[in-house]
């Protein structure tokens, strides 16, 4: 088991996770960010900070394997990132949005820390 972070993470980003994850395993894409699943040690410190619910257990909200398949797949790509940075201006707009992977997934890397 691992936590995965899912859709809701898309343009939104708040960062709130990176700053209490005790093995930095958060990495950083243009919009959103993902968890290396084999860092992780499933302690479950993340889930209640991210402020839109976008953090879960992969046992719990991802039976297909989807999110579990994409955290794994850019973890592997993306830049580890541990400091929280700045949201996006308009990242309230997009906190109701559904379908967000499809609309809006950028597989392009972030900055990760500075
Ligand atoms: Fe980090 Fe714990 Fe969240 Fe895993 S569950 S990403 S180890 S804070
Ligand atoms: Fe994303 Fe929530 Fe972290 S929006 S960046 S998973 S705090």
């Amino acid at each position: 088991m691992t936590y995965v972070v899912k859709d809701e993470c898309i343009k939104c980003k708040y960062m709130d996770c990176v700053e209490v994850c005790p093995v930095d395993c958060f990495y950083e894409g243009a919009n959103m960010l993902v968890i290396h699943p084999d860092e992780c040690i499933d302690c479950g410190v993340c889930e209640p900070e991210c402020p839109i619910d976008a953090i879960v257990p992969d046992t719990e909200d991802d039976k297909d394997g989807k999110w579990l398949e994409i955290n794994t797949k850019y973890a592997e790509i993306w830049p580890n990132i541990t400091i929280m940075g700045e949201p996006p201006k308009d990242a309230e707009e997009f906190e109701e949005e559904t379908g967000k992977f499809e609309k809006y997934f950028d597989p392009a890397p972030g900055k990760g820390d500075p």
